[in-house]
Formats: structure tokens, sequence, C-alpha cells
């Protein structure tokens, strides 16, 4: 296996419908009109020098090497810069091209270092291909003049190196910043031949704006910007495309490989979710997957007080199954169930809520989408048919007016964010609702039309009132609804929301944002040309979640704007295969593609094709598996990749719950909190170590394909196969491909996908079937996936979490871009030198009125719990609201969360909980406590 390649066709593709045929070197050749001749040339096969030129950036015309004659035309102008014509006649190789060309490399030379033998890029380096492309020999000029070759190294960023003594200045990387990240962090500093680069006014990269998303490193065609990786270990010898294990973006990566060691990872341009680009943690946080804090060997331990035990996996398979049924034995067929992953693949998931439904025999599975995008499920297939969003993320570059709620997306969904803040720079208008400043409001370039920075808990409140807006004042797309939707169920909602009581006005005291400016953003939504929305957690997470999620659906179907690229109704998935693991049938409601247990002729699909007979009542979702524990019911937990201790609300519940069980399997990387109250610990693989599917936000099926050997011994599907035999229910799979035929076969909205295909068409997004077999890129186009687009009414209930005179603020939740959820992999690399601790954001007043100074220590107290944090003033956050992330255990966040959730779906209302902030002095009693009891819970016994 050697390194893949990718064509560098020097400038962008042009995207027009007509076409223009010239001869390039006496080949007729024929593009898109707007095309460069150096595009042209190089799908001709004719390779025209260059170096500041790339096909991820615009042209620019700056180094004078891409040089081409054009038949009639006078002097020897850039081919980069220059488009073609119909009828023209272009040559690339003359011998006045050539001596125009060395020319130019001669001065290059001049001022660099002549040390390719021991430079990291050699190998890799375009100015030593182009030195060889154009014959260089000599340079006249010496090494003796003016020069920078003794410009100092900056090191300050731990993933890459910039080398200021072999820059060429061609501005490339600070392209980069603009025009794929959106960061502007760099700039080209001084003139002439002073010029250079610098991270905007700060001496380093690390003190400037960077967000490390190594769009420059990619972009550099030296080793000015090189990833310290590549300096350490050498040049990668061979590539494997896969996905990254982050993010519901779902970046493609080409993973770098030198031996069994992974140099890089390189955002691959052909992947369709991020075209070539990447953020801080798929391209440079993979080091957790060799922490030596790994657990490569299963454990188990009698009690959660006693150390751990080294075992073999067949010790542990059996201890697991044995007890699996001495429980099953002693307190009943449902006193044991799973949670399935949706950090995992597909097939993983699949083959977890198998071992629940056939081995177990109960509907006792669940997912960590309980807690974030459950009431998207329930609301979308309410109202379109569908779990899942509408639009695939190319959409956004159609969209005239992008509303954005609850969600962060230069944070969370980074590489996404990119995409959206390029549509932005090019003309298209931004609403954002959401209680904090977030990047988006106001950036660099970008600047939202209409902030609506509402209460926390305020979401259905917000919407009803855009929707009266839109509904009294004549807004709605009458001949879209009178065609596409349940036209009474419309007449319904229309009378509901014209209520005065719905107006703006009248919701202002609960939104707490002017009516005025909802009326302008309604207004905007409506008819600002092809509207888009994008939602995250804080839509979702919520005692209204589903409500909100139903009250978008219905603005976006009142307005015409579901059904055609630019517009839309985009749920911003979380984690890697969120979407996934919900497709894969892990509520304990639905087998995969949203069946639900009691229908018969699902369910006989199912029953047949495993040989046994299925429950056809839904089993018990993860609050309910944790108070049924509390009261003595539910005895035995099986959990994959997933850290419910930490990632969900009220940890004393969940631990009081865990701690009621007999039998905690823990199948993990790490042993992350959850384990502290484990019985068995089973190790397990690193996206990098197996092969299967994740599937992203935008429900695009993508290959994980294995580039190392398990660490462990095992990839996550195999262990799962292992215990099912075990507890006897037979599997047989040799390799996750045969788990996706099975998958294809049971399921309508994938009877299409199989590796093949994927490797085929790189990626498919589903439905995927006999309809389509390529995948579906927009859902909806001529008719709801339910038929007729459904309107639901959505009556604001306010939550019963209330702020009072004990707890006055509301505290909210969410990520940050250098961490990850829970931190389990993000804090075990260095990342963590962006985010070394949870802070809470707090207003200056709020912060004045308590006597709180920006870094002071706090205790955070709500009815659930407390907890000690320090203190960031900051009026990114309106008076009244408190802000904080969750990916530090030394915090845990969510032992001040609540037990309020989602009246449809269980989803935890994570973004509302009232609090009080007083000064602290430290870390308070509980987390000592808790620090003393992990370290306990953690020794470890080697194997004899
Ligand atoms: S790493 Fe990304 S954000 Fe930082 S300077 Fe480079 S392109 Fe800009
Ligand atoms: S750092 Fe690299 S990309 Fe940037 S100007 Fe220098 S050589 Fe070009
Ligand atoms: S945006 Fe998400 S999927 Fe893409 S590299 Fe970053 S974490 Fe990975
Ligand atoms: S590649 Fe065309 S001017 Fe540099």
């Amino acid at each position: 296996m050697s390194l893949i390649d990718e064509i560098d066709f020097g400038t962008p593709e042009a995207r027009s419908k007509a076409s223009v045929t010239l001869t390039i070197d006496g080949r007729k050749v024929t593009v898109p009109q707007g095309t460069s001749i150096m595009r042209a040339a190089k799908s001709a096969g004719a390779t025209i020098p260059k170096l500041c030129a790339t096909d991820s950036l615009n042209a620019f015309g700056s180094c004078r090497l891409c040089l081409v004659e054009i038949e009639g035309r006078a002097g020897t102008p850039a081919s980069c810069t220059t488009p073609v014509m119909d009828g023209m006649v272009v040559a690339t190789q003359t011998p006045k091209l050539a001596k125009l060309r060395k020319g130019v490399m001669e001065l290059y030379i001049s001022d660099h270092p002549l040390e390719c033998l021991t430079c990291a890029a050699n190998g890799d380096c375009e100015l030593q291909d182009m030195a060889g492309a154009v014959g260089l020999r000599d340079v006249r000029y010496g090494q003796d003049g003016a020069s920078h070759l003794v410009a100092e190294k900056d090191t300050s960023n731990p993933y890459f190196t910039y080398d200021a003594s072999k820059c060429i200045v061609c501005s490339r990387c600070v392209r980069a910043c603009e025009e794929q990240q959106g960061t502007f962090a760099l700039t080209i500093a001084g003139r002439g031949f002073g010029s250079r680069v610098a991270p905007g006014p700060s001496p380093t990269f690390m003190g400037s704006e960077c967000v490390s998303c190594g769009a420059c490193v990619q972009a550099c065609p030296t080793a000015t910007l090189t990833e310290t990786k590549v300096i350490e270990i050498g040049q990668p010898e061979r590539s494997v495309v896969t996905t990254c294990a982050y993010c519901g973006v779902g970046c493609a990566f080409k993973a770098e490989m030198r031996g069994e060691e992974l140099v890089r990872m390189v955002p691959w341009k052909d992947g369709k979710a991020n075209r070539g680009h990447s953020c801080v943690k798929g391209r440079f946080a993979w080091g957790y997957a060799q922490h030596k804090e790994r657990i490569l060997n299963p454990m188990i331990r009698a009690s959660i007080n006693d150390p751990w035990k080294e075992v073999s996996w067949d010790e542990a398979i059996a201890h697991t199954a044995s007890e699996f049924k001495r429980i099953q034995g002693k307190y009943g067929q449902d006193s044991v169930g799973g949670i399935t992953s949706s950090r995992c693949t597909n097939e993983e998931t699949y083959l977890v809520q198998k071992l629940v439904r056939a081995a177990f025999g109960n509907n006792n599975v669940d997912t960590c989408a309980r807690v974030c995008h459950s009431p998207t499920g329930y609301g979308l297939k309410t109202t379109f048919g569908t779990s899942a969003g509408t639009q695939d993320f190319d959409s956004v570059e159609d969209s005239d007016v992008i509303l954005v709620m609850g969600a962060n997306p230069t944070d969370a969904h980074p590489v996404f964010a990119s995409r959206m803040k390029k549509r932005l720079r090019a003309g298209a208008r931004l609403i954002v609702i959401d209680p904090r400043r977030i990047d988006l409001v106001r950036s660099a370039h970008v600047k939202a039309d209409h902030h609506l920075p509402l209460k926390p808990g305020a979401n259905v409140a917000m919407l009803t009132a855009l929707a009266h807006v839109i509904v009294t004042e004549g807004l709605v797309d009458e001949a879209y609804v009178r065609e596409r939707c349940d036209m009474d169920a419309f007449t319904h909602w229309a009378e509901f929301v014209a209520r005065e009581t719905n107006s703006p006005e009248a919701m202002e005291a609960v939104t707490g944002v002017p009516a005025s400016d909802v009326r302008q953003a309604a207004r905007l939504y409506a008819t600002g040309g092809r509207a888009a929305i994008y939602y995250g957690l804080g839509v979702t997470e919520h005692s209204q979640g589903s409500t909100t999620v139903m009250a978008i659906a219905n603005l976006a179907m009142a307005t015409g704007n579901i059904g055609r690229p630019g517009v839309g109704v985009n749920p911003l998935r979380g984690q890697n295969n969120v979407q996934g693991a919900c497709d894969m049938g892990s509520f304990p409601h639905e087998l995969s593609g949203y069946r639900h247990v009691s229908d018969a002729a699902a369910r006989g699909l199912f029953e047949s094709a495993w040989g046994v007979t299925l429950d056809n009542e839904p089993g018990l979702r993860i609050p309910n598996m944790l108070d049924a524990a509390v009261a003595g019911q539910f005895k035995g937990l099986y959990i994959q990749g997933e850290d419910i201790l930490q990632s969900d609300p009220n940890t004393r519940h969940v631990a009081a719950g865990l701690s009621a069980m007999e039998c905690v399997v823990v199948q993990d990387l790490f042993l992350n909190e959850t384990a502290n109250y484990a019985h068995v610990f089973l190790p397990g693989s690193t996206f990098l170590e197996k092969d299967g599917t994740f599937t992203n936000a935008e429900r695009r099926i993508q290959r994980v394909r294995k580039v190392m050997s398990p660490k462990n011994g095992l990839a996550d599907w195999e262990i799962t196969q292992a215990l099912s035999n075990a507890l006897g229910f037979p599997m047989a799979y040799d390799h996750p491909s045969q788990i996706m035929d099975e998958i294809a076969r049971l399921t309508p909205s994938f009877s299409g996908v199989s590796y093949e295909r994927l490797d085929e068409l790189g990626s498919v997004q589903w439905p995927c079937n006999d309809a389509a077999p390529e995948g579906t890129p927009v859902m909806h186009i001529e008719r709801f996936v339910r038929g007729e687009g459904r309107f639901i009414i959505t009556e604001y209930v306010p939550t019963d979490e209330k702020v009072g005179p004990r707890f006055p603020l509301l505290l909210t939740t969410g990520r940050i871009l250098s961490q990850y959820n829970v931190g389990a992999q993000t804090r075990r690399t260095d990342n963590s030198a962006w985010h070394e601790e949870d802070l809470l954001e707090i207003h200056p007043h709020d912060a004045e009125e308590r006597g709180v100074r920006d870094g002071d220590w706090v205790k955070l107290a709500s009815r659930s719990g407390e907890t000690a944090l320090r203190a960031k003033l900051t009026d990114r956050v309106a008076p009244g609201v408190v802000y904080t992330t969750f990916h530090h255990p030394d915090t845990q966040a969510n032992v001040v969360t609540t037990d309020y959730s989602d009246w449809a779906t269980n989803c935890p209302e994570y973004k509302v909980t009232a609090v009080q902030v007083s000064r602290g002095n430290g870390p308070g009693d509980w987390q000592l406590e808790y620090a003393d009891q992990a370290r306990r819970a953690r020794r470890i016994e080697a194997a004899e």
C-alpha cells in the first residue's frame, strides 16, 4: 500500500454549465467556462509549474512560475489567474518560458536553506519539485546577499512548527486561513523583501487567533509550516482513507502511516462532508489512541471496592456471560440491558442492540442520543415522517438566509461552520437565536443580521412568536402549504399561532427579546430567499425539546423551505455516529430504520432472520434503567463506549443506580468515570484499529478503515459477538461488511448500502435503495416521507425548573472547540493546551453583585448538587445567565443539572438549571472525596 496522491489542479473547479474549447500544447480540451488555463492544462495532462496556486484556494498570481504563451497575445500571462476562452491556443512549454521560470526559481532558492537532505519535508516539498521541474542546476546569485536564512522558528503550537527561514511568502497559508477556515489569523506583515507571514499582532501562533485547524499547514508548499509529528517520525509511507471519530460533521481523512505509526491525519479533498478541510480535533488530536492510560487487558472484580484483576479475554467473556445469566435467573429476563455508543460504528451499534433483543431477550437497549437528539427523532418523524436532517452540507452554499438556533457551530461543528461562514461572507444573511453571544454573532467578516438572545427555556415561545409574525403578516407560502401539507393541521396551527397571546409583544416577558427584533427576524426568514435552519442541543435538551423541533419544522413548512437545495431543517449532530446509532435501532422502542417494536411485520423480519421471538413492548430507557436499579429491579448493564456517569444528568442519581447493580460491564478505551462503578472492564479499540461505517449529521454513511491492529486484541464488534456466543445466541460474522449486509437486508432505507457501494461512491446518504441507488442528498423533494407535512400545535409550557431567591441564575451548558464531550480523548492530547479546565462564564454585573473576580473559585449550586470551578467574567452571557462546559471530570457540571427532561423522549433538560453562584475557596468536599474514591476504584492488580 502506498501514499494516496491527490491531483492538484491548481485552481478551484468552475461551476458554470457553459463550456469552452481551447488548444493547449496542440491538444484540444473542453472545460467549464471560468476555468483557469492552469486547470484546463492539468485536465488535458499538461502540468504547468506553480508555487502560489493550489486548487483549494482562489488563484493569487504572485509567484510568476506558471507563465504561459497565448497565440495572438503579448507577454507571458500567469496561467493560474487567466481564464480560458473559446479558440484560445496556449503553449505551456517553450524555451522562453523555461528561461523565465528558471530565473524565478533561482531567486527563490538564493534565499532558501540548502538542507533538503535533512529537511522534514524532503520528498514532500513543492519548492524542491519545482526546482527539478524547471531544470534548475545552479543559482547565479549565490546565497551571500541579504536573506531570511536565520529567521527564528515558532514552536509554540504543540502540533506544528513555523520555520520562517523556509518561507517563500506565497501567501497560501494566509489565504487558507481566510478562505477555507474563515479565521483570518494570519497576515503578510512588512513590505517587499521584508515581507513575512505573521500570526496577526501576536509574535506566536499560540498567542494569536489561530484555532489550529491545520489548513495553513496543509496549504504550505514548503517545510515552513510542518506537522511536529512529521518532524519527529519522518515522512509517511502509506495512507488509508477513513472518517474522523469526533463530531457529527464526519470529515474524511487520509491516515498517513509510517510502519505501524500514525504520522498525520490529512483532510481528504474528496470527502463530501469536509471537502479537504479539518479542525484541530480530527487533524491533530488522535494521540489518545497511544496514551499510556489506555487499558489493553480485560479486567474483572467482585465488588467496586476491590482492585481490578487482569484476566484473559476468554475468562472475562465467560465471567460476564455467567453473571448476566445468574442475574436473569434470579431477577428475571428484564433485569439486564445494554447501552450502545454513538462513538462506535454502525455495525458495532447494530450488534449491541441485537445482543440485547435476541440474547438478553428484552428491549432494554438505549443510547446516548437519549441525552442529546432523541427529540429530533421524535419531532422530525412526527412532522416530516423521518428522523433525520433534510439536507447535505453542500446545500448551505445555496442558502440566502441561515437561521442558527441553540447551536454553536464554530466550536462544536467547526468544519461545517467554516463552510457556513464562507457562504455568509459571500452575502447570505444570518439570524442567531441563542442565550449566549456565540462566535457567529460577530467574527471576522461575519456579522449576524439579528441575534435574539432569549432566556434559557423560552425556545417554544420564541418560535411560536416568529410563526405568529409569518402567519399574521401574510408571509406564509400558501401554494406550497396547499400542495404539500395536511391542510386541516395547518389551519388549526395557523389559528393557534395567530392568537394575540402568541405575538412577539405578548411573549416578550418570556423570551426577554424585544418584539421588534423578533418581527424583523421573522420577516427575514420568511422573505429573504432560500432559508435554512441549523440547530443543536440548545433546542433539544429541554423539557420541551420535542416541541421545539416540531416548532422549527412548522416554520420551515409554512415558508416552503423544505425539499430543495439551500433550505431545510438540519440538526447538527454532536457525536460522530449519533445519527447512525439512532438509525441502527438503539432505542428501546425501535428496530433499525425507525420501525416500532410493536410493528408485527417489521418484527417478523428480524425474528425470521435471527431465529428468535422478539418482545413487542418497548424496553427501558437509560433513566428508567437507573430508576429501576435504585428500586432493586435492574441488576446488569452492558455499556459500550459511553461514560454515563459524566455525561448524564444528576450525577448522584446515576451513581446510585450504578451502585445498586450487580454486574456493570464497561467497554471503553480508558477507565472512565462510569468504570468506577463497574465489575467488568472490556478494553475497546479506537477507530484506527477497526473496519466499519459512521453516519454523519447529513445521513452520510462513510467507511472507517483499519490502519493498524487493535492494541487490545479485538475490535469492539468482536467483543459483542464473543459475549453473544457465550450467552448462547450464536453470531458468526467474519468481517463488519457482513454485518452491514445484514443491516441492508433488514432495513429498507439501507437496502442499497454495501462496502462495495461505499468504496465505489466514496459515501452515500440514506435512503439508499432501488429508488435512490446513489443515496439521497436532499429529502422530501416532491412529497414528505410521511405523505403530507404535518403542522403540530406547539403550546409553550414553562419548565418546572424555576429561578427563585435561592437559585436566581439560569445555568446553560455547551462545548468548546478544543475539547470533546466528556473529554476522555481530547484531555489525553495536547488539546488541553487550549482548555485545561471548565470555567463558569458569568456576566460582570452578576459577578460584581457576588464579589467574584475573573479567575476566582466559585461555588455553583443547584437543587441537585453543587460543584466548584473558576469564574470567567464575560458579557457573552446576559445578566442572569451563566454558562459552562462539561469536559472535565474534576468539575462534573452534571452534578448540578436536574432530572427534568423532555416530555416525549426523556432527553434531559441540560440547558436550564436554576443555580446560585458564590465565592469559593477551591474544589468542594465532594470533589475531593470523589477524586479519592476514583483513585481507589482504579487500582489494578496485574495478571499473575
Ligand atoms: S491553523 Fe488554521 S486557524 Fe491557525 S493560522 Fe493556520 S489556517 Fe489559520
Ligand atoms: S508559510 Fe508556507 S504557505 Fe505561508 S507564505 Fe510561507 S511558504 Fe507560503
Ligand atoms: S469538524 Fe468534526 S468531524 Fe471534522 S475534523 Fe473536526 S471533529 Fe472531526
Ligand atoms: S502559480 Fe500562478 S502565479 Fe504562482
